[in-house]
C-alpha cells in the first residue's frame, strides 16, 4: 500500500468537503498505514504549517459538522505538512516539494483540468512519477472530447495508464457497487434484463443545492458536463452493461465501453425532442428563499438537464434510458428507477389494468441507500368478494448499524493499493465525451437555450415525461418560472 498523498487543490472546497474528511474517517478505522503522510499543496501562502491547520480544522467543521471525526482530523493534520505553490508553474515543483523519486508516492490531482497537464509534467521533470508513484485525477477530464484527448495524451507521456487512476466519486457509492451484485449476483434478475421484459429506465440526480460559490467553473461546464459525462454516464453503463466474465478492471471496462459506444448521438433534429435545458430562477428550497443562478456573462450553461438516452444495441433496442439532473429541485434524490413492461394478460377487476402499477425496481443512492423491487400482491380482503391487488416494496436495506462510509474512502484506499476497477479508463473518458459532444453541438445549431424554472421544483415543464413516474405527477403541478 503507498503511504505518502500528495494533494493538490488543498485549499479547495473539496479538499475541505471530501478529501480530509475521508483521509481521517479512514484513519481512525486503522485502514491507513503507520506512516501515512500527506503533503498538501496550493497556491495560498499560509504563515506557518499551524496556521494551515487551524484554518482547515475550521473549514471541515464548517462544510462536514459531525460527520467527521474531529480527533481523527487533528491526528491526520500532524501527519500533513503544507506547501505553498503557483501551480501553474510546474517547474517550481521538484524544488518546492523535496519529496524523493522512487517513493511510493498517489498524487491527487483536485483541481481543474487546465491544470492537470501542467502538474503532471511538472512532477514527472521532478521525478515524482517514476514507478511505483501512481497519478489520481479528479473528474471532470476536459471540457469535450478534444481536450480529454489532449489531457490524456499528454499524461499518457508522463505516466502508463497502468498507474492512471480518474476518480468518479459515484463509482466509489455502496449502492451502486450494489448493482454489479444485484445484477449478476441473481438469476432471477439477469433473466428479465432485456428490451423483452423492461419499459423504460429512469436515472435522476435531483439536487436541492444551488451552484453556490462554484460560479466560475460551472458557467463553463453546466449540468451536462458537470453530471451527465460522468457519474449518469457511469451509472447508465453499469445498468445497460453486457455480463463481463470476470471483475477485473479491465474486462468491466471494456463492458462499459461498448455501452458508451452504442449511445446514438443527437443531432438539432432529434434535440428538441429528445431534451430539456432548465436554469433556475429564484424560488424556495425547503422553506428557504433562494436566488437564481447569476450566470458569468456571455455564458448560457443550464443546471438542469434532461435526456432521452437510446443504447443501439440488441439488449436495449427500443428502451428508453432518461437521465435527468438538476440544481434546486425539489429535493434532494439520486435514484434509478427499472420499469417492467406491463403483464401479458391481466386477470384482475381492481385495480383495472390500466390504473396496475407495473413492476419496478427501485435503486436509492441518496439520501439514503436502499434497493426496493414494487411488486403486485394481493390485498386481502374476502368480504369485498372480489380480488383486490396493492403494489408493494420488497426491500434490501443495507443493515442500520452499518456505518456509510464517504464514497472518497473507498476510492482513496482502492487508490492506495493499485486497485483499478472502480476508475475510469482513457477511452471510457473519451467515449463519453463523443456523445456528450453530440449533445452539445446539437444544441447549438437548433439554437436550444435552457428554460427558466423555480428553484423548489422540478425543473422546466417540459421535463415532466423525463421524470421518474412519481416525480412527473408533482412536475406537471409545480409553478412555473417567469422567463
Ligand atoms: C460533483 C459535481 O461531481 O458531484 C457537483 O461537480 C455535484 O456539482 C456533486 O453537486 C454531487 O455529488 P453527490 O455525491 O452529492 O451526489
Amino acid at each position: 500500500m503507498h503511504e505518502q498523498f500528495l494533494l493538490f487543490g488543498a485549499t479547495g472546497d473539496l479538499a475541505a468537503g471530501q478529501v480530509f474528511p475521508a483521509l481521517a474517517n479512514l484513519l481512525r478505522d486503522r485502514l491507513l498505514p503507520a506512516n501515512f503522510r500527506v503533503h498538501a499543496v496550493a497556491k495560498h501562502p499560509f504563515e506557518t504549517q499551524e496556521a494551515f491547520r487551524d484554518w482547515l480544522l475550521e473549514r471541515v467543521h464548517a462544510r462536514a459538522g459531525d460527520a467527521v471525526d474531529m480527533d481523527a482530523l487533528r491526528e491526520l493534520l500532524q501527519r500533513t505538512d503544507y506547501t505553498s505553490i503557483d501551480l501553474s508553474k510546474p517547474e517550481a515543483l521538484g524544488a518546492a516539494l523535496k519529496l524523493k523519486t522512487g517513493t511510493r508516492l498517489l498524487s491527487y490531482l483536485a483541481v481543474p483540468p487546465d491544470l492537470f497537464v501542467p502538474i503532471a509534467q511538472g512532477l514527472k521533470a521532478a521525478g515524482l512519477l517514476e514507478d511505483p508513484a501512481r497519478l489520481l485525477l479528479e473528474k471532470p477530464i476536459g471540457r469535450d472530447l478534444a481536450s480529454a484527448l489532449e489531457i490524456n495524451a499528454a499524461i499518457a507521456a508522463c505516466v502508463p495508464e497502468s498507474r492512471v487512476f480518474r476518480l468518479d466519486h459515484y463509482l466509489g457509492k455502496a449502492t451502486v457497487q450494489n448493482l454489479l451484485a444485484l445484477r449478476f449476483g441473481n438469476t432471477l434478475l439477469e433473466a428479465v434484463w432485456s428490451r423483452r421484459w423492461i419499459e423504460r429506465v429512469d436515472i435522476l440526480v435531483a439536487e436541492t443545492a444551488g451552484v453556490d460559490g462554484r460560479e466560475q467553473y460551472y458557467s463553463r461546464y453546466g449540468a451536462l458536463r458537470d453530471m451527465v459525462q460522468n457519474h449518469m454516464l457511469q451509472l447508465l453503463c453499469l445498468i445497460a452493461m453486457e455480463p463481463p466474465s470476470a471483475l477485473d478492471a479491465d474486462t468491466v471496462r471494456d463492458q462499459k465501453l461498448m455501452v458508451l459506444r452504442a449511445l446514438r448521438p443527437f443531432n438539432a433534429q432529434s434535440a428538441p425532442d429528445e431534451s430539456v435545458r432548465g436554469v433556475y430562477q429564484a424560488g424556495v428550497v425547503g422553506a428557504q428563499a433562494v436566488g437564481g443562478f447569476s450566470q458569468i456573462e456571455g455564458q448560457s450553461v443550464e443546471t438542469f438537464v434532461a435526456l432521452r438516452a437510446h443504447i443501439d444495441n440488441w439488449r436495449w433496442a427500443g428502451v428508453p434510458f432518461n437521465l435527468v439532473t438538476g440544481k434546486r429541485l425539489a429535493t434532494r434524490s439520486t435514484q434509478i428507477v427499472v420499469t417492467f413492461k406491463p403483464v401479458s394478460h391481466w386477470l384482475f377487476e381492481k385495480p383495472r389494468r390500466q390504473q396496475a402499477a407495473p413492476n419496478r425496481l427501485l435503486v436509492r443512492l441518496q439520501p439514503e441507500e436502499n434497493i426496493e423491487l414494487h411488486l403486485m400482491s394481493s390485498l386481502a380482503g374476502p368480504e369485498w368478494g372480489a380480488m383486490e391487488l396493492q403494489s408493494l416494496p420488497l426491500n434490501l436495506s443495507m443493515a442500520p448499524t452499518r456505518r456509510r462510509r464517504i464514497a472518497y474512502e473507498r476510492l482513496f484506499l482502492d487508490a492506495l493499493n493499485g486497485r483499478h476497477a472502480l476508475f475510469v479508463r482513457d477511452d471510457e473518458v473519451e467515449a463519453a465525451w463523443q456523445w456528450i459532444d453530440s449533445i452539445a453541438d446539437a444544441w447549438r445549431a437548433a439554437d436550444f437555450a435552457p428554460q427558466p424554472y423555480v428553484a423548489g421544483s422540478w425543473g422546466p415543464r417540459a421535463a415532466a415525461p423525463f421524470l421518474p413516474p412519481p416525480m412527473a405527477h408533482t412536475a406537471a403541478a409545480s409553478p412555473r418560472a417567469s422567463a
